[in-house]
Protein backbone atom coordinates (compact mmCIF):
# COMPACT_ATOMS: atom_id res chain seq x y z
CA UNK A 1 0.00 0.00 0.00
CA UNK A 2 1.40 3.47 -1.03
CA UNK A 3 0.24 6.51 0.96
CA UNK A 4 1.95 9.97 0.08
CA UNK A 5 1.70 12.74 2.24
CA UNK A 6 1.57 16.31 1.23
CA UNK A 7 2.25 19.57 3.42
CA UNK A 8 1.85 23.45 1.49
CA UNK A 9 0.49 26.67 1.52
CA UNK A 10 1.89 27.46 5.11
CA UNK A 11 5.32 27.14 5.58
CA UNK A 12 7.37 24.59 4.21
CA UNK A 13 6.01 22.45 1.48
CA UNK A 14 6.71 18.93 1.68
CA UNK A 15 6.09 15.28 0.42
CA UNK A 16 6.65 11.81 1.48
CA UNK A 17 6.09 8.53 0.24
CA UNK A 18 5.12 5.66 2.44
CA UNK A 19 5.18 1.82 1.35
CA UNK A 20 3.21 -0.11 3.67
CA UNK A 21 4.18 1.92 6.49
CA UNK A 22 7.81 2.51 5.73
CA UNK A 23 9.08 5.45 4.46
CA UNK A 24 10.43 5.24 0.93
CA UNK A 25 11.47 8.87 0.52
CA UNK A 26 10.45 12.73 1.93
CA UNK A 27 11.70 15.82 1.15
CA UNK A 28 11.16 19.53 1.37
CA UNK A 29 9.99 21.84 -1.87
CA UNK A 30 12.60 23.95 -1.40
CA UNK A 31 15.44 21.76 -2.47
CA UNK A 32 14.07 21.61 -5.42
CA UNK A 33 12.96 24.56 -6.66
CA UNK A 34 15.25 26.77 -5.01
CA UNK A 35 13.73 29.00 -2.74
CA UNK A 36 13.48 28.94 0.89
CA UNK A 37 10.99 27.80 2.50
CA UNK A 38 8.94 27.74 -0.59
CA UNK A 39 5.12 26.61 0.06
CA UNK A 40 3.90 26.56 -3.02
CA UNK A 41 2.10 23.03 -4.00
CA UNK A 42 4.86 20.37 -3.84
CA UNK A 43 4.96 19.18 -7.34
CA UNK A 44 8.50 18.78 -7.36
CA UNK A 45 8.51 17.00 -3.94
CA UNK A 46 5.89 14.56 -5.41
CA UNK A 47 7.57 13.86 -8.50
CA UNK A 48 10.75 12.71 -6.42
CA UNK A 49 8.93 10.48 -3.93
CA UNK A 50 6.96 9.01 -7.15
CA UNK A 51 10.07 8.45 -8.71
CA UNK A 52 11.83 7.33 -5.54
CA UNK A 53 8.96 4.53 -5.34
CA UNK A 54 8.55 3.52 -8.97
CA UNK A 55 5.48 4.41 -9.05
CA UNK A 56 3.07 6.62 -10.62
CA UNK A 57 0.23 8.90 -9.11
CA UNK A 58 -2.26 6.94 -9.95
CA UNK A 59 -0.26 4.13 -8.28
CA UNK A 60 -1.31 5.81 -4.70
CA UNK A 61 -4.34 4.14 -2.36
CA UNK A 62 -3.82 7.17 -0.57
CA UNK A 63 -2.84 11.28 -0.52
CA UNK A 64 -3.33 12.31 2.82
CA UNK A 65 -3.32 16.41 3.54
CA UNK A 66 -1.59 17.38 6.43
CA UNK A 67 -4.80 19.88 7.82
CA UNK A 68 -7.89 20.62 7.13
CA UNK A 69 -8.62 23.31 4.59
CA UNK A 70 -11.75 24.59 5.48
CA UNK A 71 -11.27 25.12 9.19
CA UNK A 72 -8.24 26.98 8.71
CA UNK A 73 -10.20 29.45 6.01
CA UNK A 74 -13.08 29.69 9.11
CA UNK A 75 -10.74 30.78 11.41
CA UNK A 76 -9.17 33.38 9.43
CA UNK A 77 -12.63 34.34 8.19
CA UNK A 78 -13.66 34.47 12.17
CA UNK A 79 -10.83 36.32 13.49
CA UNK A 80 -10.76 38.78 10.70
CA UNK A 81 -14.61 39.33 11.23
CA UNK A 82 -14.08 39.73 15.20
CA UNK A 83 -11.26 43.01 14.55
CA UNK A 84 -13.23 44.53 11.68
CA UNK A 85 -12.74 47.38 10.30
CA UNK A 86 -9.11 47.33 11.60
CA UNK A 87 -8.55 43.91 9.77
CA UNK A 88 -9.96 44.68 6.23
CA UNK A 89 -6.46 44.71 4.69
CA UNK A 90 -5.93 40.90 6.60
CA UNK A 91 -9.13 39.97 5.62
CA UNK A 92 -8.73 40.92 1.67
CA UNK A 93 -5.62 38.97 1.19
CA UNK A 94 -6.62 36.46 3.22
CA UNK A 95 -9.53 35.98 0.38
CA UNK A 96 -7.62 36.45 -2.55
CA UNK A 97 -4.78 33.95 -1.54
CA UNK A 98 -7.63 31.45 -0.37
CA UNK A 99 -10.14 31.82 -3.10
CA UNK A 100 -7.05 31.23 -5.38
CA UNK A 101 -6.19 27.86 -4.65
CA UNK A 102 -5.96 26.99 -0.92
CA UNK A 103 -9.47 26.32 -0.79
CA UNK A 104 -9.30 23.74 -4.05
CA UNK A 105 -6.39 21.74 -2.84
CA UNK A 106 -8.33 18.84 -2.99
CA UNK A 107 -8.96 19.27 -7.00
CA UNK A 108 -5.21 20.38 -7.57
CA UNK A 109 -4.34 16.77 -6.14
CA UNK A 110 -6.57 15.42 -8.07
CA UNK A 111 -5.76 16.93 -11.47
CA UNK A 112 -1.90 16.70 -10.48
CA UNK A 113 -1.89 12.95 -9.40
CA UNK A 114 -4.97 11.55 -11.51
CA UNK A 115 -6.39 9.95 -8.96
CA UNK A 116 -9.97 9.36 -7.43
CA UNK A 117 -11.11 11.93 -5.27
CA UNK A 118 -12.34 9.86 -2.38
CA UNK A 119 -8.28 8.82 -1.98
CA UNK A 120 -7.92 11.86 -0.80
CA UNK A 121 -7.93 12.56 2.75
CA UNK A 122 -7.61 15.23 4.96
CA UNK A 123 -6.04 14.66 8.44
CA UNK A 124 -5.73 17.96 11.13
CA UNK A 125 -2.76 19.92 11.51
CA UNK A 126 -1.45 18.84 15.13
CA UNK A 127 -2.80 15.71 14.56
CA UNK A 128 0.06 15.78 11.63
CA UNK A 129 2.36 16.98 13.86
CA UNK A 130 1.82 14.25 16.72
CA UNK A 131 1.73 11.38 14.45
CA UNK A 132 4.83 12.81 12.61
CA UNK A 133 6.66 12.05 15.95
CA UNK A 134 5.34 9.20 17.47
CA UNK A 135 4.59 6.83 14.62
CA UNK A 136 8.06 6.68 13.42
CA UNK A 137 9.58 7.04 17.25
CA UNK A 138 11.07 3.70 18.60
CA UNK A 139 8.11 4.03 21.46
CA UNK A 140 5.35 1.73 22.11
CA UNK A 141 3.74 4.25 24.55
CA UNK A 142 4.55 7.77 24.55
CA UNK A 143 3.38 11.69 25.99
CA UNK A 144 3.05 14.13 22.93
CA UNK A 145 3.65 17.79 22.54
CA UNK A 146 2.95 19.34 19.85
CA UNK A 147 4.18 23.80 19.71
CA UNK A 148 3.54 26.10 16.85
CA UNK A 149 2.95 29.22 15.26
CA UNK A 150 -0.94 27.91 14.58
CA UNK A 151 -2.62 25.46 12.59
CA UNK A 152 -6.41 25.22 12.05
CA UNK A 153 -7.43 26.52 15.36
CA UNK A 154 -4.79 24.72 17.55
CA UNK A 155 -1.54 26.36 18.22
CA UNK A 156 -0.57 23.33 21.19
CA UNK A 157 -1.87 20.16 21.93
CA UNK A 158 -0.94 17.48 24.30
CA UNK A 159 -1.62 14.10 23.75
CA UNK A 160 -1.22 10.08 24.06
CA UNK A 161 0.63 7.35 21.53
CA UNK A 162 -0.47 4.00 22.33
CA UNK A 163 0.86 1.16 19.40
CA UNK A 164 -0.78 2.53 16.21
CA UNK A 165 -3.02 5.07 17.70
CA UNK A 166 -2.42 8.69 18.35
CA UNK A 167 -5.00 10.72 20.23
CA UNK A 168 -5.08 14.23 21.46
CA UNK A 169 -6.36 14.90 25.51
CA UNK A 170 -5.84 18.83 24.82
CA UNK A 171 -5.31 21.64 23.12
CA UNK A 172 -4.73 25.52 23.04
CA UNK A 173 -6.06 27.49 20.67
CA UNK A 174 -5.66 30.57 18.50
CA UNK A 175 -4.61 33.09 18.97
CA UNK A 176 -2.83 32.17 21.92
CA UNK A 177 0.16 30.56 20.77
CA UNK A 178 3.81 30.32 21.81
CA UNK A 179 5.30 29.91 18.51
CA UNK A 180 3.70 33.25 17.59
CA UNK A 181 4.80 35.28 20.57
CA UNK A 182 8.60 33.65 19.78
CA UNK A 183 7.84 35.31 16.28
CA UNK A 184 6.55 38.38 17.46
CA UNK A 185 10.14 38.81 19.13
CA UNK A 186 11.65 37.44 16.07
CA UNK A 187 10.63 40.59 14.19
CA UNK A 188 11.24 42.70 16.95
CA UNK A 189 14.31 41.70 17.39
CA UNK A 190 14.84 42.78 13.10
CA UNK A 191 14.70 38.75 11.45
CA UNK A 192 12.49 37.64 9.67
CA UNK A 193 9.41 35.80 11.05
CA UNK A 194 9.78 31.91 10.09
CA UNK A 195 13.56 31.89 9.97
CA UNK A 196 15.16 34.25 12.04
CA UNK A 197 13.96 32.35 15.28
CA UNK A 198 17.26 30.43 15.08
CA UNK A 199 18.80 33.59 15.07
CA UNK A 200 16.61 34.79 18.32
CA UNK A 201 18.07 31.52 20.24
CA UNK A 202 22.05 32.32 18.74
CA UNK A 203 21.14 35.72 20.59
CA UNK A 204 20.07 34.53 23.87
CA UNK A 205 23.07 33.48 25.44
CA UNK A 206 24.79 36.94 24.98
CA UNK A 207 22.20 38.37 26.84
CA UNK A 208 20.76 38.20 30.46
CA UNK A 209 16.78 37.51 30.63
CA UNK A 210 16.70 40.87 32.78
CA UNK A 211 12.77 41.52 30.69
CA UNK A 212 11.47 38.06 31.67
CA UNK A 213 8.44 39.93 34.15
CA UNK A 214 7.59 42.51 30.89
CA UNK A 215 7.51 39.37 29.00
CA UNK A 216 5.03 37.88 31.29
CA UNK A 217 2.77 41.38 30.88
CA UNK A 218 2.49 39.97 26.98
CA UNK A 219 1.54 35.82 28.48
CA UNK A 220 -0.06 35.15 31.10
CA UNK A 221 0.94 30.70 31.99
CA UNK A 222 -0.54 28.18 34.42
CA UNK A 223 1.64 25.77 36.17
CA UNK A 224 -0.71 23.41 34.12
CA UNK A 225 1.49 24.85 30.87
CA UNK A 226 -1.70 26.87 29.62
CA UNK A 227 -1.32 30.18 28.83
CA UNK A 228 -3.17 33.23 27.47
CA UNK A 229 -1.88 36.03 25.42
CA UNK A 230 -2.70 39.07 26.31
CA UNK A 231 -4.04 40.29 22.95
CA UNK A 232 -3.47 44.07 23.84
CA UNK A 233 0.09 43.46 22.88
CA UNK A 234 -0.45 42.05 19.14
CA UNK A 235 -1.49 42.90 15.85
CA UNK A 236 -0.98 38.98 13.60
CA UNK A 237 -4.55 38.30 14.33
CA UNK A 238 -5.92 41.66 12.57
CA UNK A 239 -2.54 42.55 10.18
CA UNK A 240 -0.62 41.35 7.47
CA UNK A 241 2.16 42.90 7.92
CA UNK A 242 3.13 43.31 11.63
CA UNK A 243 3.14 40.41 14.70
CA UNK A 244 2.88 43.39 17.41
CA UNK A 245 1.53 46.73 17.62
CA UNK A 246 1.93 50.18 19.34
CA UNK A 247 1.35 48.63 22.69
CA UNK A 248 4.48 46.03 22.38
CA UNK A 249 6.55 48.46 21.45
CA UNK A 250 5.63 51.46 24.61
CA UNK A 251 6.91 48.24 26.83
CA UNK A 252 9.93 47.14 25.07
CA UNK A 253 11.06 50.72 23.03
CA UNK A 254 11.33 50.71 19.19
CA UNK A 255 12.39 47.65 17.82
CA UNK A 256 16.01 46.64 16.05
CA UNK A 257 16.76 48.26 12.66
CA UNK A 258 17.01 44.99 10.76
CA UNK A 259 19.81 46.84 8.67
CA UNK A 260 22.54 47.58 11.39
CA UNK A 261 24.62 44.91 12.12
CA UNK A 262 24.05 43.10 15.06
CA UNK A 263 27.08 42.61 17.71
CA UNK A 264 27.64 43.00 21.10
CA UNK A 265 30.76 43.59 23.31
CA UNK A 266 30.64 39.91 24.20
CA UNK A 267 30.29 39.07 20.32
CA UNK A 268 33.08 40.90 18.83
CA UNK A 269 32.75 42.82 15.25
CA UNK A 270 33.94 40.25 12.66
CA UNK A 271 36.33 41.75 9.96
CA UNK A 272 33.43 40.49 6.88
CA UNK A 273 30.82 43.56 8.56
CA UNK A 274 33.11 45.67 7.27
CA UNK A 275 34.64 49.07 9.12
CA UNK A 276 33.49 50.06 12.61
CA UNK A 277 30.99 52.06 12.41
CA UNK A 278 31.53 55.53 14.31
CA UNK A 279 28.63 54.96 16.75
CA UNK A 280 30.20 51.52 17.64
CA UNK A 281 29.80 51.68 21.46
CA UNK A 282 26.51 53.24 21.65
CA UNK A 283 25.36 50.26 18.81
CA UNK A 284 26.96 48.06 21.11
CA UNK A 285 25.21 49.07 24.14
CA UNK A 286 22.25 49.18 22.33
CA UNK A 287 22.54 45.88 21.16
CA UNK A 288 22.98 44.36 24.46
CA UNK A 289 19.61 45.72 25.26
CA UNK A 290 18.49 43.28 22.08
CA UNK A 291 20.32 40.20 23.50
CA UNK A 292 18.98 40.82 26.79
CA UNK A 293 15.06 40.46 25.11
CA UNK A 294 16.10 37.95 23.16
CA UNK A 295 17.67 35.90 26.37
CA UNK A 296 14.03 36.75 28.43
CA UNK A 297 11.62 35.50 25.47
CA UNK A 298 13.71 32.18 25.51
CA UNK A 299 13.37 32.10 29.06
CA UNK A 300 9.62 32.19 29.23
CA UNK A 301 9.45 29.94 26.28
CA UNK A 302 11.87 27.28 27.95
CA UNK A 303 9.81 27.93 31.41
CA UNK A 304 6.07 27.38 29.57
CA UNK A 305 7.63 24.51 27.37
CA UNK A 306 8.84 22.77 31.16
CA UNK A 307 5.77 23.49 32.10
CA UNK A 308 3.72 21.75 29.16
CA UNK A 309 6.29 18.65 29.33
CA UNK A 310 5.28 18.29 33.46
CA UNK A 311 2.30 18.40 32.58
CA UNK A 312 1.65 15.70 29.83
CA UNK A 313 3.62 13.68 32.03
CA UNK A 314 0.88 14.16 34.98
CA UNK A 315 -1.57 13.36 32.34
CA UNK A 316 -0.40 10.20 31.19
CA UNK A 317 2.04 8.49 33.56
CA UNK A 318 4.47 7.63 31.05
CA UNK A 319 8.10 7.95 30.53
CA UNK A 320 8.34 8.66 26.77
CA UNK A 321 7.96 12.02 24.93
CA UNK A 322 7.37 12.54 21.61
CA UNK A 323 7.18 16.81 20.43
CA UNK A 324 6.54 18.01 16.99
CA UNK A 325 5.86 21.37 15.62
CA UNK A 326 7.93 24.57 14.98
CA UNK A 327 8.99 24.89 18.31
CA UNK A 328 10.25 21.71 19.08
CA UNK A 329 12.89 22.90 17.18
CA UNK A 330 14.09 24.97 19.69
CA UNK A 331 17.00 22.70 21.04
CA UNK A 332 17.94 24.64 23.74
CA UNK A 333 14.13 24.00 25.35
CA UNK A 334 14.39 20.64 23.97
CA UNK A 335 18.08 19.82 26.17
CA UNK A 336 16.34 21.67 29.23
CA UNK A 337 13.34 19.16 29.20
CA UNK A 338 15.34 16.34 28.55
CA UNK A 339 17.29 17.83 31.84
CA UNK A 340 14.24 18.76 33.69
CA UNK A 341 11.14 17.20 32.99
CA UNK A 342 10.46 13.83 34.16
CA UNK A 343 11.27 11.73 31.13
CA UNK A 344 13.31 9.23 30.39
CA UNK A 345 13.85 9.46 26.63
CA UNK A 346 12.49 11.89 23.98
CA UNK A 347 11.48 11.47 20.26
CA UNK A 348 11.70 14.39 17.79
CA UNK A 349 12.19 13.56 14.19
CA UNK A 350 14.08 15.60 12.13
CA UNK A 351 11.50 17.32 9.61
CA UNK A 352 9.51 18.76 13.34
CA UNK A 353 8.00 22.13 11.25
CA UNK A 354 5.11 21.78 9.38
CA UNK A 355 7.28 20.22 6.17
CA UNK A 356 6.96 17.27 8.75
CA UNK A 357 3.45 17.43 8.54
CA UNK A 358 3.86 15.66 4.92
CA UNK A 359 4.94 12.73 7.05
CA UNK A 360 2.90 13.13 9.82
CA UNK A 361 -0.40 12.99 7.80
CA UNK A 362 0.44 9.86 5.73
CA UNK A 363 1.46 7.35 9.08
CA UNK A 364 -1.73 9.36 10.81
CA UNK A 365 -3.59 7.64 8.02
CA UNK A 366 -1.92 4.41 7.82
CA UNK A 367 -1.46 3.85 11.58
CA UNK A 368 -4.60 4.95 13.32
CA UNK A 369 -7.39 5.57 10.25
CA UNK A 370 -6.47 2.42 8.54
CA UNK A 371 -5.48 0.76 11.96
CA UNK A 372 -1.78 -1.11 10.82
CA UNK A 373 0.80 -2.11 13.03
CA UNK A 374 4.19 -0.22 13.28
CA UNK A 375 7.04 -1.14 12.05
CA UNK A 376 8.75 1.96 10.74
CA UNK A 377 11.30 3.63 13.27
CA UNK A 378 12.85 6.92 11.50
CA UNK A 379 16.54 6.34 12.83
CA UNK A 380 18.45 8.89 10.55
CA UNK A 381 17.22 11.64 8.29
CA UNK A 382 18.93 10.59 5.02
CA UNK A 383 15.14 10.68 2.67
CA UNK A 384 16.39 13.10 -0.02
CA UNK A 385 17.38 12.75 -3.62
CA UNK A 386 20.81 11.43 -4.46
CA UNK A 387 23.04 11.57 -7.28
CA UNK A 388 24.46 8.36 -8.97
CA UNK A 389 28.69 8.56 -9.25
CA UNK A 390 28.29 8.26 -13.24
CA UNK A 391 26.06 11.45 -13.28
CA UNK A 392 28.32 13.66 -11.24
CA UNK A 393 31.72 12.83 -13.05
CA UNK A 394 29.59 13.24 -16.47
CA UNK A 395 28.35 16.88 -14.53
CA UNK A 396 32.18 17.36 -13.57
CA UNK A 397 33.38 16.60 -17.05
CA UNK A 398 30.97 18.50 -19.20
CA UNK A 399 31.59 21.57 -17.07
CA UNK A 400 34.98 21.34 -17.87
CA UNK A 401 36.08 20.94 -14.16
CA UNK A 402 39.13 18.93 -13.21
CA UNK A 403 38.74 16.60 -10.52
CA UNK A 404 39.82 13.46 -8.75
CA UNK A 405 38.48 10.33 -8.58
CA UNK A 406 39.30 7.99 -5.49
CA UNK A 407 38.64 4.61 -5.63
CA UNK A 408 39.76 3.91 -2.07
CA UNK A 409 37.68 5.21 0.46
CA UNK A 410 40.55 5.07 2.96
CA UNK A 411 42.49 8.10 0.67
CA UNK A 412 39.29 10.40 0.29
CA UNK A 413 39.44 10.68 3.53
CA UNK A 414 43.12 11.25 4.51
CA UNK A 415 42.91 13.80 2.11
CA UNK A 416 39.77 15.54 3.36
CA UNK A 417 41.11 14.72 6.82
CA UNK A 418 44.62 16.58 5.82
CA UNK A 419 42.83 19.51 4.11
CA UNK A 420 40.71 19.74 7.45
CA UNK A 421 43.95 19.79 9.77
CA UNK A 422 45.39 22.61 6.94
CA UNK A 423 42.19 25.16 8.20
CA UNK A 424 40.74 24.33 5.10
CA UNK A 425 36.82 24.79 4.71
CA UNK A 426 35.55 21.42 2.74
CA UNK A 427 32.00 21.27 1.09
CA UNK A 428 31.03 17.80 1.70
CA UNK A 429 28.15 16.04 -0.06
CA UNK A 430 27.25 12.26 0.17
CA UNK A 431 24.18 10.22 -0.39
CA UNK A 432 20.52 11.55 0.07
CA UNK A 433 19.82 14.77 1.05
CA UNK A 434 18.51 15.37 4.67
CA UNK A 435 14.95 15.50 6.02
CA UNK A 436 14.58 18.48 7.71
CA UNK A 437 16.49 21.84 8.08
CA UNK A 438 19.83 20.33 9.64
CA UNK A 439 22.71 18.94 7.25
CA UNK A 440 23.75 15.85 9.05
CA UNK A 441 26.87 15.00 6.38
CA UNK A 442 25.54 14.37 3.46
CA UNK A 443 25.06 17.99 2.47
CA UNK A 444 27.44 19.63 4.88
CA UNK A 445 29.91 22.22 5.15
CA UNK A 446 33.02 21.05 6.99
CA UNK A 447 35.93 22.79 9.04
CA UNK A 448 38.48 22.12 11.71
CA UNK A 449 36.05 22.73 15.61
CA UNK A 450 40.03 23.02 17.12
CA UNK A 451 41.06 26.41 15.57
CA UNK A 452 39.04 29.39 17.80
CA UNK A 453 39.12 31.67 14.30
CA UNK A 454 37.40 28.77 11.73
CA UNK A 455 34.03 30.36 12.97
CA UNK A 456 35.34 33.47 11.72
CA UNK A 457 37.04 31.89 8.45
CA UNK A 458 33.86 29.96 7.59
CA UNK A 459 31.58 32.94 8.01
CA UNK A 460 34.07 35.08 6.13
CA UNK A 461 34.69 32.75 2.86
CA UNK A 462 30.94 31.21 3.05
CA UNK A 463 28.32 32.07 5.39
CA UNK A 464 28.45 35.24 6.39
CA UNK A 465 26.34 35.27 9.23
CA UNK A 466 25.81 36.91 12.14
CA UNK A 467 28.70 36.43 14.17
CA UNK A 468 26.39 35.14 17.67
CA UNK A 469 25.51 32.25 15.57
CA UNK A 470 27.07 28.88 16.51
CA UNK A 471 28.23 26.26 14.48
CA UNK A 472 27.45 22.75 15.63
CA UNK A 473 29.92 20.15 16.31
CA UNK A 474 29.22 16.66 14.57
CA UNK A 475 31.14 13.59 17.13
CA UNK A 476 31.16 9.92 17.30
CA UNK A 477 28.39 8.33 18.94
CA UNK A 478 30.69 6.78 21.64
CA UNK A 479 32.63 9.80 22.33
CA UNK A 480 29.82 12.17 22.70
CA UNK A 481 30.27 11.78 26.22
CA UNK A 482 33.74 12.75 26.65
CA UNK A 483 32.85 16.14 25.02
CA UNK A 484 29.52 16.75 26.06
CA UNK A 485 27.04 16.67 28.96
CA UNK A 486 24.67 13.71 27.34
CA UNK A 487 24.86 10.69 29.15
CA UNK A 488 24.49 7.83 27.28
CA UNK A 489 24.14 9.13 24.03
CA UNK A 490 23.62 6.65 21.41
CA UNK A 491 19.79 6.39 23.12
CA UNK A 492 19.03 9.83 22.23
CA UNK A 493 17.57 9.93 18.64
CA UNK A 494 17.25 14.17 19.10
CA UNK A 495 21.68 14.37 19.35
CA UNK A 496 21.39 12.30 15.80
CA UNK A 497 19.16 15.45 14.49
CA UNK A 498 20.77 18.05 16.75
CA UNK A 499 18.00 18.85 18.68
CA UNK A 500 19.68 18.84 21.36
CA UNK A 501 21.39 21.72 23.11
CA UNK A 502 23.75 20.71 25.81
CA UNK A 503 26.89 21.63 27.73
CA UNK A 504 30.66 21.30 26.44
CA UNK A 505 32.12 19.79 29.46
CA UNK A 506 34.26 22.77 30.68
CA UNK A 507 37.52 20.96 30.20
CA UNK A 508 36.96 20.52 26.77
CA UNK A 509 35.52 23.91 25.89
CA UNK A 510 39.24 24.89 24.85
CA UNK A 511 39.72 22.18 22.56
CA UNK A 512 36.75 22.63 20.64
CA UNK A 513 36.39 26.52 20.51
CA UNK A 514 35.18 26.99 17.01
CA UNK A 515 31.58 24.81 17.75
CA UNK A 516 31.34 26.27 22.08
CA UNK A 517 28.84 29.16 21.89
CA UNK A 518 29.41 31.62 24.49
CA UNK A 519 27.89 30.38 27.26
CA UNK A 520 29.65 27.27 27.25
CA UNK A 521 27.02 25.05 25.20
CA UNK A 522 26.73 23.22 21.60
CA UNK A 523 23.81 21.79 19.04
CA UNK A 524 25.45 18.63 19.15
CA UNK A 525 25.19 15.97 16.08
CA UNK A 526 26.08 12.46 17.08
CA UNK A 527 27.41 10.44 14.28
CA UNK A 528 26.66 6.44 13.81
CA UNK A 529 28.96 4.18 12.08
CA UNK A 530 25.45 2.07 10.56
CA UNK A 531 23.83 5.01 9.66
CA UNK A 532 26.59 7.55 8.30
CA UNK A 533 29.68 5.06 7.46
CA UNK A 534 31.12 7.46 5.16
CA UNK A 535 30.86 10.65 7.48
CA UNK A 536 31.69 8.39 10.96
CA UNK A 537 34.62 7.61 9.06
CA UNK A 538 36.05 10.73 8.14
CA UNK A 539 35.48 11.91 11.80
CA UNK A 540 37.30 9.19 13.08
CA UNK A 541 40.28 9.36 10.89
CA UNK A 542 39.95 13.26 11.97
CA UNK A 543 40.42 12.11 15.55
CA UNK A 544 43.19 9.78 15.18
CA UNK A 545 45.09 12.44 13.21
CA UNK A 546 44.25 14.91 15.82
CA UNK A 547 43.43 13.50 18.79
CA UNK A 548 39.92 15.34 18.76
CA UNK A 549 36.98 12.73 16.93
CA UNK A 550 35.10 16.17 16.41
CA UNK A 551 34.35 18.25 12.88
CA UNK A 552 32.94 21.76 12.36
CA UNK A 553 29.73 20.89 10.72
CA UNK A 554 27.46 23.51 8.80
CA UNK A 555 24.71 23.63 5.77
CA UNK A 556 25.82 23.48 2.27
CA UNK A 557 24.25 26.98 1.16
CA UNK A 558 24.96 30.65 1.02
CA UNK A 559 23.45 32.67 3.45
CA UNK A 560 19.75 33.12 2.42
CA UNK A 561 19.31 30.08 -0.19
CA UNK A 562 18.10 26.66 0.52
CA UNK A 563 20.69 23.50 0.63
CA UNK A 564 21.78 22.35 -2.11
CA UNK A 565 21.07 19.19 -3.84
CA UNK A 566 22.61 18.49 -7.08
CA UNK A 567 25.92 18.34 -7.68
CA UNK A 568 25.70 21.08 -9.97
CA UNK A 569 24.53 23.25 -7.18
CA UNK A 570 26.87 22.45 -4.63
CA UNK A 571 29.21 22.94 -7.73
CA UNK A 572 28.30 26.56 -8.20
CA UNK A 573 27.94 27.26 -4.34
CA UNK A 574 31.42 26.28 -4.39
CA UNK A 575 32.73 28.34 -7.19
CA UNK A 576 30.61 31.09 -5.65
CA UNK A 577 32.55 30.74 -2.05
CA UNK A 578 35.73 30.67 -0.87
CA UNK A 579 35.60 27.05 -0.06
CA UNK A 580 38.75 25.25 -0.69
CA UNK A 581 37.61 21.88 -1.72
CA UNK A 582 34.29 20.12 -2.65
CA UNK A 583 33.76 16.16 -1.94
CA UNK A 584 30.58 15.52 -4.54
CA UNK A 585 30.58 11.17 -3.13
CA UNK A 586 34.15 10.10 -4.29
CA UNK A 587 35.20 12.96 -6.58
CA UNK A 588 36.91 15.88 -5.35
CA UNK A 589 37.67 19.55 -6.53
CA UNK A 590 40.44 21.79 -5.41
CA UNK A 591 40.17 25.16 -5.87
CA UNK A 592 43.23 26.66 -7.51
CA UNK A 593 44.33 29.76 -6.75
FE1 LIG B 1 2.61 23.55 12.39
Amino acid sequence: MHILGISCYFHDAAAALLRSGELVAAAEEERFTRRKHDFSFPQHAIEFCLQAGGIAGRDLDFVAFFEKPLLKFERLLLSSLQTFPRSYRTFREAMISWLGDKLWIKDRIQRHLGIDPSKILFSEHHLSHAASAFCCSPFEEAAILTIDGVGEWTTASLGIGRNNHVKLLGEIRFPHSLGLLYSAFTAFLGFEVNEGEYKVMGMAPFGRPRYVDKVYKLIQAWDDGSFELNMDYFSFHDSPESTYNRNFERLFGPSRDPKTPFFTPASGYPSYFGDRPANYDELGKRNQYYADVAASIQAVTEEVMLRMARHVHGETGVRKLCMAGGVALNSVANGRILREAPFEEIYIQPSAGDGGGALGAALYMYHTVLGQPRKFVMDHAYWGEEHPAEDTEKFLRAAGVSYERFDDDERLIDRVVDALQAGKVVGWTQGRFEWGPRALGNRSILADPRRADMKDVVNTKIKFREPYRPFAPSVLVEHAVDYFELPEPARHYPARFMLYVTDVKPQMREKIPAVTHVDGTARLQTVDPCLAPRYYRLIQRFGEATGIPVVLNTSFNLKGEPMVNTPREAFRTFSQSEMDLLVLGNCIVEKRR
